[in-house]
């Protein structure tokens, strides 16, 4: 979704709605804008495309100088227009981005106090709790506004105008980006540089946890305990806010750090938190009736489909044939008729993966893809696109695209179970509760970034290093060496941690980290054996684990990175992200071209 507020010196709606169509790649299912004139609080809102709203407001326009607007992807509720944007009580209008894990119990609770609810989102427990609060225990707006967004569980970013103060916008950032951009006399708050580019180039951008009171005067900025703090103000030039960095030194660091936001809207392309239930666009496979299901894909999305092998097998008892794009399309694969394969990519253009996949179609395959770019190739042939929403992404190793392909797999193997009646109607609400809690899981993981980017000073010192995972972390053992690889040319192998003590054990010496991928899950013992077999041979273990896992890990690590406990089979959308920060600040001390390393490109079109 697409956030925007403006302090300004004269009606603000159009404006906002000029702000909201640089927005409008973040989601066009619905649009809205509210404003404060006279102390009131009015709205108008429209669902589909932006012209809808501009038509709406054509005809009753919206007047107030202080106002905020919203371009919708679809989350929580179908895109009607009582779901749009912005939600409000009579005191207060809100406008959110990301999702609210902790919704369903807040509702409840405001109901029983005799709130009542208008629509399905989970965005509106945000106005009725901050009303709460200024009603019944007479906080002021900001005070009512931090308290509220205490209370709220999960990643997002929210903006809030209140009646009575047209001189008055409140913003906050967990999770989903937030910036403030100043004018003369006129304050704005945006999803990004790139909708503020109309309106100012003085952006300053919130940091995660941070929350934003600001007046035409000017803006203060506060932490998530609620202790003023001052952040610094860049000076964006048009041209970088075409496509921003978001305040980050490399592109790269900015999609790691957009995944919590990311990651959110790819779930709530299959997910309905509701009800809890999975569902998948329309024609999808079969899958009570298929066979086999073969996969394919190159690079970091064949890493992704890998996991998800483990996926379908575990939560579906769907046989699954995976190999490499360029493989797959010569082999001489027994296809069976009426057989389903699905090919995962970012770019929907990379010409082995087309290759193998219009050689399946001939084989007589369904086809079906995950990809990003809804217009590429692959998008255009398939007989089906399951969508992930990581939004565009600039840096050549892939990040964001990863996690999202995560995302959008684990959903259509959870929804394959059910369909396969493998999971029960249980075991799918359990399901969707674990993923929706990974956009926060995510956010806390790149947390940890300071140790990180120490640790990876000592491995930028390294020719050669080891990853090793079990089940579904050993992909991500591979993905975490062809990340290294990648950006910092360091010499990397990912390896089955069980497989080590079959060769590549004579690599170990006091020089070769090992990075072990060992969340506790029921292989956790198993890798940690193998992680001291490693140790008792001179090798400098790095384990990332939470934080039992590392304690239970006994002695000499050479070091650790703690991540937080996650539901054992999802493991690999949170680990990713100290995976990927260890590769770029591997990158970055070794001083490499993080967003363009040497020899390698974005989108491979050629054989
Ligand atoms: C290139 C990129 C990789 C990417 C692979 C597949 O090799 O450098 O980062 O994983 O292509 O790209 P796709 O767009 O199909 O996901």
């Amino acid at each position: 979704c697409g956030i925007i507020g403006i302090l300004g010196r004269t009606d603000v709606a159009p404006a906002i709605v000029e702000g909201l169509k640089r927005l409008e790649y973040r989601g066009y299912d619905s649009a809205g804008v509210a404003a404060v004139h006279q102390g009131r609080l009015d709205r108008r809102r429209a669902s589909g495309k932006l012209a809808n709203l501009e038509a709406v407001l054509a005809e009753r326009p919206l007047p107030g100088a202080a106002g905020i607007g919203h371009t919708r992807w679809a989350t929580h509720g179908a895109p009607t227009e009582t779901n749009a944007h912005p939600h409000a009580t009579e005191r207060v209008s809100v406008v959110h981005n990301g999702i609210i894990e902790n919704f369903a119990v807040l509702r409840r609770e405001l109901q029983e106090k005799g709130r009542r609810f208008e629509s399905e989102t989970d965005a509106e427990v945000c106005p009725q709790l901050i009303t709460h609060y200024l009603e019944t225990e007479n906080l002021s707006p900001a005070q009512a506004f931090h308290k509220a967004i205490s209370r709220l569980k999960g990643a997002f970013a929210f903006v809030a105008i209140f009646a009575g103060e047209d001189d008055l916008m409140i913003g906050a950032r967990r999770g989903s980006p937030l910036a403030v951009g100043r004018g003369h006399g006129e304050i704005f708050i945006g999803s990004d540089a790139y909708a503020l580019a109309p309106f100012s180039n003085r952006v300053t951008y919130l940091d995660e946890g941070d929350w934003v009171v600001a007046t035409r005067a000017g803006f203060q900025v506060y932490d998530a305990a609620g202790a003023p703090v001052v952040r610094k103000e860049t000076i964006s030039s048009a041209a970088d806010a075409l496509v921003d960095k978001d305040g980050h030194r490399h592109f790269m660091a900015k999609e790691i750090h957009e995944q919590p936001e990311v990651i959110a809207h790819t779930l709530s392309r299959y997910l309905d938190p509701a009800s809890e239930t999975m569902r998948l666009p329309e024609g999808a496979f079969d899958f009570a009736r298929l066979d086999r299901l073969t996969v394919s894909a190159c690079g970091t999305a064949y890493y992704a489909g890998l996991i998800s092998k483990y996926w379908f097998e575990t939560w579906a008892g769907l046989p699954v044939e995976i190999d490499i794009a360029s493989e797959l399309r010569y082999r001489d694969v027994p296809y069976t008729e009426g057989g389903g394969a699905l090919f995962v990519s970012q770019s929907g253009e990379t010409a082995d993966t087309l290759a193998a996949l219009r050689e399946a179609r001939a084989r007589g395959q369904k086809i079906a893809a995950v990809v990003n770019v809804p217009e590429s190739s692959i998008a255009r042939e398939a007989d089906v696109i399951f969508p992930m929403a990581a939004g565009p992404e600039i840096g050549v190793a892939s990040t964001k695209a990863f996690t999202c392909q995560l995302a959008a797999l684990a959903c259509i193997a959870v929804a394959a179970g059910r369909a396969r009646g493998r999971l029960d109607a249980e075991a799918e609400r359990a399901l969707v509760r674990a993923l929706l809690e990974t956009p926060r899981l995510v956010a806390e993981a790149l947390a940890g970034a300071g140790e990180i980017e120490a640790i990876a000073r000592e491995i930028a010192e390294a020719r050669d290093v080891l990853y090793v995972g079990r089940g579904v972390n050993f992909p991500l053992a591979l993905e975490g060496a062809l990340k290294l690889k990648e950006i910092s040319y360091i010499h990397a192998e990912g390896y089955a941690a069980g497989e080590l003590k079959h060769g590549p054990i004579a690599l170990i010496d006091k020089d070769v980290p090992v990075i072990v991928v060992a969340p506790r899950d029921a292989l956790y013992e198993k890798t940690i054996s193998n992680m001291h077999e490693v140790m008792a041979r001179g090798g400098k273990a790095l384990l990332i684990s939470d934080r039992e896992g590392i304690a239970e890990a006994g002695d000499g690590l050479w070091r650790a990175i703690e991540t937080p406990t996650v539901h054992p089979l999802l493991a690999p959308v949170v680990y990713a992200a100290p995976i990927q920060l260890l590769a770029y600040y591997t990158a970055t001390a070794k001083g490499t071209d993080v967003d363009q390393p040497r020899n390698l490109a974005k989108s491979v079109t050629v054989e």
